[in-house]
């Protein structure tokens, strides 16, 4: 399965996924990294590891999200892709791109989905007392950070936590839990049955990529 990666910046889910990928025994491979802006720190990261990279800047298509969306499918069909991870991709997809590619992108986001949909999650969290946060890879659908949801990890919220070290061990779980993922969808043991994600019997239990003390 060919995987391309949208980012808009850092990039270091990218390069989780990158090294799952590097892996022989891994069913997909990172054959192309897009982002919206040519200023992304992760295309950089990505030219360096020899994996395609391409920005296509939103700003020139002058708010026509479908007229850039359709440059980048354009791509996308080009490099014969067939899964999109979205990795930081910091904008909405238009319903045009998301039917397009119905069950063929997935994201992670950085809640324990459906709660904390959106931005400022760990701030969010921390606000309202939550014992439990953590982070969701979840197929996409029209609406933000929603979708069957495929594997989460979850991390215990401490006392002394303020965003920045929640943020930080949220995003540890990330980089083990978006490999993962991956890896189900494009083995074939997650699959979208009635807008829910069934696991078939092989798959690795989600309880495998959470660890109870939420360490790494
Ligand atoms: C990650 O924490 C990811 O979950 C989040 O942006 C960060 C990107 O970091 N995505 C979202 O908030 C999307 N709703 P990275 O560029 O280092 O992977």
């Amino acid at each position: 399965m060919r995987v391309a990666a949208f980012i808009s910046g850092r990039g270091s889910n990218m390069l989780a996924l990158s090294d799952a990928c590097a892996d022989p025994g891994f069913p997909a491979s990172l054959a192309l990294v897009l982002s919206n802006s040519a200023e992304a720190q992760g295309l950089a990261l990505a030219r360096e590891r020899g994996i395609a990279a391409e920005a296509v800047p939103h700003r020139p298509f002058a708010g026509d999200r479908e007229a850039h969306e359709r440059a980048i499918d354009a791509i996308l069909t080009r490099e014969r892709i067939d899964l999109v991870c979205l990795a930081g991709y910091m904008r909405l997809l238009t319903p045009w791109f998301v039917e397009r590619w119905r069950n063929r992108i997935i994201n992670i986001h950085p809640s324990l989905l459906p709660a904390f949909k959106g931005l400022n999650t760990h701030a969010r969290a921390l606000e309202t007392g939550a014992r439990w946060h953590g982070c969701s890879v979840h197929f996409v659908r029209v609406a933000m950070d929603e979708g069957p949801i495929i594997a989460q990890a979850i991390v215990p919220v401490a006392a002394h936590d303020d965003p920045a070290s929640l943020g930080a061990r949220v995003l540890a779980q990330e980089h083990r839990l978006y490999p993962h993922a991956l890896g189900l969808v494009a083995s074939g043991a997650a699959q979208v049955e009635g807008e829910r994600v069934i696991l078939r019997d092989h798959a690795l239990p989600p309880a495998a990529i959470n660890p109870p003390d939420g360490r790494k």
